[in-house]
C-alpha cells in the first residue's frame, strides 16, 4: 500500500568527533504519529536535529516534507516545530511574551503571533500562569509549555523529542493525551522520541527503533507486534559478509554479537532450513546453531536495553 511519506532519510551517518551517534540511517517515516524509540545515547536527538537541518550530516541524504535537509532548512524550520529535550527558556520572560517571540520567530507578524501564544498557551491547560515568569514552572508546566511553542506557528509537522521526561505518572498522561489530540484533532503530523515503549505504543501507529545509532526495527506497530520472529544464533566460518547481505534481503534482522557469531531475526513465514541453503550458496559453514523465540516485545527490550 502508498503512503505519503512526511520524512525520509537513506544512507544517513553524523559522528561527534570519534563517537558515531548514527551510522548508516534508511527511514522512512509515513504520516501520522510517529514513535521514534531507543534508549539513551541512541541517536534519537541527532537524528531530530539533523532532520530539523541543526547538524548538517557527515554523509546521506534526507527530506522533511518534501524539502531536503542541507540546503531548503528555512523552508523546514517554517513548517515544521520542535519540542527539544532540554529546556529552552529565556531567562526572565513570561509564558506569553516566551510563545509569542517565538512564533515570531518562526515567521509570524507579531500581533498574530501574540494571539496565537495565548491560544496555545490557553489549549495546553496554562491559561492561568500564562503572566508568570517561566523560571517559577514546575516541570509538568515547562513540558507543557515547550509543547505549545512548538505549535505556535500551526506546523504541519512536530518533533518531540522526550516530551514526558521528567514527569510523574499522570503529568506523562496529560501530556501524551495532549500529544494524541494534537496529532488526531489539530492534524498534526508528530514524531515523538522516547526510551519508554508504553508511551510510544499508546500514542502512536509507527515506530522507528534505533539502537546504538542504527535501526533495529521499523514499520507499523500493529503489524510488527504481530511478527514473532524465530530467532537462531549461529556461529559461521568463512567469509560472512555476503550470506548476512542474502539474509537481510529475506527480511532477516542480522545482529553481529561477535566475530563470526551472529543472531538472526527470522521472519515466522521462512524456514530454518534456507538458512542453510543460502550458507551453502554463499559459501559458509555453519559450525553452531541455536534456536529459540522472540517476538516484538523482545526486540523493543533489546533495542532498549531492558532484560
Ligand atoms: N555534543 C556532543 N558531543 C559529543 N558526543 C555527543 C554529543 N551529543 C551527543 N553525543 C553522543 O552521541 C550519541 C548519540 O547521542 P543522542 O543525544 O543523539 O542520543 P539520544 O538517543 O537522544 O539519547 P538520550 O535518550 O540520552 O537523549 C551518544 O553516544 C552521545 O554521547
Ligand atoms: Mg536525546
Amino acid at each position: 500500500m502508498f503512503k505519503t511519506m512526511i520524512a525520509d532519510v537513506k544512507n544517513l551517518s553524523y559522528s561527534y568527533g570519534n563517537v558515531r551517534a548514527l551510522d548508516n540511517i534508511d527511514m522512512d517515516i509515513p504520516e501520522g504519529a510517529i514513535g521514534l524509540l531507543g534508549p539513551n545515547g541512541a541517536g534519537k536527538s541527532t537524528l531530530i536535529r539533523i532532520l530539523l537541518g541543526f547538524l548538517p550530516p557527515d554523509k546521506g541524504s534526507g527530506h522533511v516534507l518534501g524539502y531536503d535537509i542541507q540546503n531548503q532548512q528555512k523552508k523546514i524550520r517554517k513548517n515544521v516545530g520542535y519540542m527539544p529535550e532540554d529546556d529552552c527558556f529565556i531567562p526572565g520572560m513570561d509564558a506569553v511574551s516566551f510563545t509569542s517571540y517565538l512564533g515570531e520567530l518562526s515567521g509570524m507578524p507579531k500581533q498574530e503571533a501574540m494571539k496565537r501564544a495565548h491560544e496555545v498557551l490557553f489549549y495546553v491547560g496554562l491559561e492561568e500562569s500564562r503572566y508568570r515568569q517561566v523560571e517559577t514552572y514546575s516541570s509538568g508546566m515547562k513540558q507543557r509549555l515547550k509543547l505549545a511553542q512548538a505549535i505556535v506557528h500551526d506546523p504541519k509537522l512536530v518533533f518531540l523529542d522526550e516530551p514526558t521526561s521528567g514527569l510523574d505518572p499522570s503529568g506523562r498522561k496529560e501530556i501524551l493525551e495532549l500529544i494524541m489530540d494534537i496529532s488526531s484533532k489539530k492534524d498534526i503530523h508528530v514524531l515523538i522520541s522516547s526510551h519508554i515503549l508504553p508511551d510510544i505504543e499508546s500514542t502512536c501507529s509507527h515506530v522507528v527503533i534505533l539502537s546504538e545509532g542504527k535501526t533495529a526495527a521499523q514499520g507499523s506497530i500493529s503489524e510488527l507486534k504481530k511478527i514473532k520472529y524465530n530467532l537462531y544464533e549461529i556461529r559461521t566460518y568463512g567469509d560472512d559478509k555476503g550470506f548476512i547481505k542474502k539474509l537481510e534481503e529475506m527480511g532477516c534482522k542480522v545482529e553481529q554479537v561477535e566475530d563470526k557469531i551472529i543472531k538472526i531475526y527470522m521472519p515466522p513465514d521462512n524456514s530454518h532450513l534456507e538458512l542453510f541453503k543460502l550458507a551453502v550458496e554463499q559459501d559458509v559453514q555453519i559450525r553452531h546453531f541455536v534456536k529459540s523465540q522472540t517476538s516484538l516485545e523482545d526486540l523493543f527490550a533489546k533495542a532498549v536495553g531492558a532484560e
